[in-house]
């Protein structure tokens, strides 16, 4: 039977021509499942049914704290089926299993915090000046959604976007990553499950020049909430200008991980590590670099190499592993080729750098995408390591010299999305902090996030924010509605007939 994995107005359906795609697990090329590959039609079709939903009120209509109790509702079922969430997740990127179950519980954490605001802020009264006007402005949902997501956290990143366009009232179609679409599709089944009206989700999987433009070009689409890569973006948004859509962006980063020499050093160089390998650095807000004291580092380095090398690498059910491989071998090529422009631009490699057989012979790993975690040090700024996006296990290490330099160093970049600072010392933490031009900073710690607090990019990071107030804030319009209660005659344009006669 052909794969039916397109959910479209309550219903699933094939890809109108029939396309199909294989989903392979990164960790060893094994079959995960066949789905729809979704065309322009299909996702044309998903718009209607989106824009048909919005507009008759079948969602948009109902009372704010009912579609908070849905959401409460999601977050339940995401409780109860987490293990089945978990492993298609891991299934689909390769993760571990672990980190699959942190991603799943992120998730539920991110229903029932937008569960919780639906109701909370209607919109508020305005002081008109003046005894007889009744001034308001009110929150409405932006309309029709589209949403297009990757596929490092596939369905976290979907739910940073579904959960506060679900609390607002907005309809809206999915394009996941084509190459991670499964718990996606568990989630609709979810929403369906729970009585969530036809129309409201709707889910294409498929490519993203077939699937994915038409969210970004269509007119029925009010807004294009997207995650991913710089260059796609920027492709998105202009699309989107087309038809003067809400655009918000989330295009990764080039994160700053500063390292004072009074840091406590066990804990900086162990959160370097996770900072910059967790998920194989296939996380936008890696710490992928590393901007460290002078006076410390050639020891900072060589723990770090020290700890790099000894990193596991395996499949999300090996519970030996430590981190996984990449997502797939396009991706990996691209690390390496990255890596290896790094060397030829005077970059010296520390550790890492190698992939297949080259990886200690481990013929487990042969048949996966995995990369060794890779330190690069003896870089200098404008070195494409230290200027583009990698999304892999590598991490360059800069040196300063003092407070101003490292805050220097720090913000050349033309992405914002996350940064940190280490240092023992509270007041110049807060300085440097305050100075950084990054949307997320993390003081002696290195990648906790909370639902309630904004996340998203300044500069070529992005635009607007994600989670807390300002993430539901988002998917929805401010109106303002100002009401006259002594309605009298204004004479505005009598003043010359009155004179005259
Ligand atoms: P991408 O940015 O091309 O893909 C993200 C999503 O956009 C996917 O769903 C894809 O199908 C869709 N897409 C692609 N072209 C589109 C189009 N013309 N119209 C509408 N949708 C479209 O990511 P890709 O190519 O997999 O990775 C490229 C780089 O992006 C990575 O190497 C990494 O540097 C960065 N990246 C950043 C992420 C983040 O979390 N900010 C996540 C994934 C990748
Ligand atoms: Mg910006």
């Amino acid at each position: 039977m052909t794969a039916q994995t397109l959910f479209i107005d309550g219903t699933w359906e094939a890809a109108a021509d029939g396309g199909t795609r294989d989903i392979e697990c990164p960790a060893d090329r094994t079959l995960v499942g066949t789905v729809s590959e979704a065309s322009r039609g299909d996702t044309e079709r998903a718009i209607a049914a989106a824009r048909r939903a919005f507009d008759d009120g079948r969602w948009s209509s109902v009372p704010a704290p009912d579609r908070g109790a849905f959401l409460l509702r999601v977050a339940g079922a995401l409780r109860e089926r987490k293990a089945e969430f978990a492993r298609a997740e891991s299934l689909d990127t390769g993760k571990r299993l672990v980190e699959s179950e942190i991603d799943i519980d992120d998730i539920t954490a991110c229903f029932e915090y937008f569960g919780r605001a639906a109701a909370q802020d209607a919109g508020r009264l305005v002081d008109a000046g003046s005894d007889t006007v009744i001034s308001r402005v009110q929150y409405e949902p932006v309309g029709v959604c589209g949403m297009i997501t990757p596929w490092n956290y596939p369905l976290l990143q979907a739910a940073w976007k579904m959960a506060p366009a679900l609390a607002a009232g907005c309809s809206f179609v999915l394009k996941p990553a084509e190459l991670t679409p499964h718990t996606a599709i568990l989630m609709m089944q979810v929403f369906d499950d729970l009585g969530l009206p036809a129309g409201v989700a709707n889910l294409v999987t498929g490519a993203g020049p077939g699937a994915g433009a038409p969210l970004s070009e269509h007119r029925d689409i009010d807004m294009v909430s997207f995650t991913g890569g710089l260059v796609t973006g920027k492709v998105i948004a202009a699309a989107a200008a087309a038809t003067v859509k809400k655009v918000a962006l989330e295009l990764g980063g080039k994160n700053p991980n500063v390292i004072f020499a009074d840091a406590d050093f066990d804990a900086a160089v162990d959160n370097a590590l996770n900072g910059a390998f967790v998920h194989s650095g296939q996380v936008c807000s890696a710490g992928a670099r590393i901007v460290v004291q002078d006076s410390i580092a050639e020891k900072f380095t060589d723990a770090l190499v020290a700890r790099a090398e000894q990193i596991r690498l395996g499949g999300p059910f090996d519970d030996n592993a430590e981190t996984g491989p990449l997502i797939s071998a396009a991706h990996r090529d691209k690390v390496d080729a990255y890596i290896r422009k790094g060397v030829a631009e005077g970059a010296r490699l520390r550790c890492g750098g190698t992939f297949g057989t080259g990886i200690s012979g481990d013929s487990d790993l042969d048949a996966g995408y995995y990369y060794t975690p890779t330190i690069l040090d003896q870089v200098r700024g404008g070195m494409s390591v230290v200027v583009d996006e990698a999304f892999g296990p590598v991490v360059t290490i800069e040196t300063f010299t003092d407070e101003e330099d490292a805050v220097a160093i720090a913000n050349d970049t033309d992405y914002g999305l996350a940064g940190a600072v280490w240092s023992q010392d509270a007041g110049k933490a807060q300085r440097v902090a305050n100075r950084l031009r990054h949307g997320t900073i993390w003081i002696n710690d290195y990648h906790p996030y909370l639902p309630q607090a904004e996340w998203g990019g300044f500069g070529h990071s992005g635009v607007g924010r994600e989670l807390g107030p300002t993430g539901l804030d988002e998917y929805r319009e401010a109106k303002h509605v100002y009401q006259n209660i002594a309605p009298a005659v204004t004479g505005w344009f009598d003043n010359n007939s009155q004179e005259s006669i």
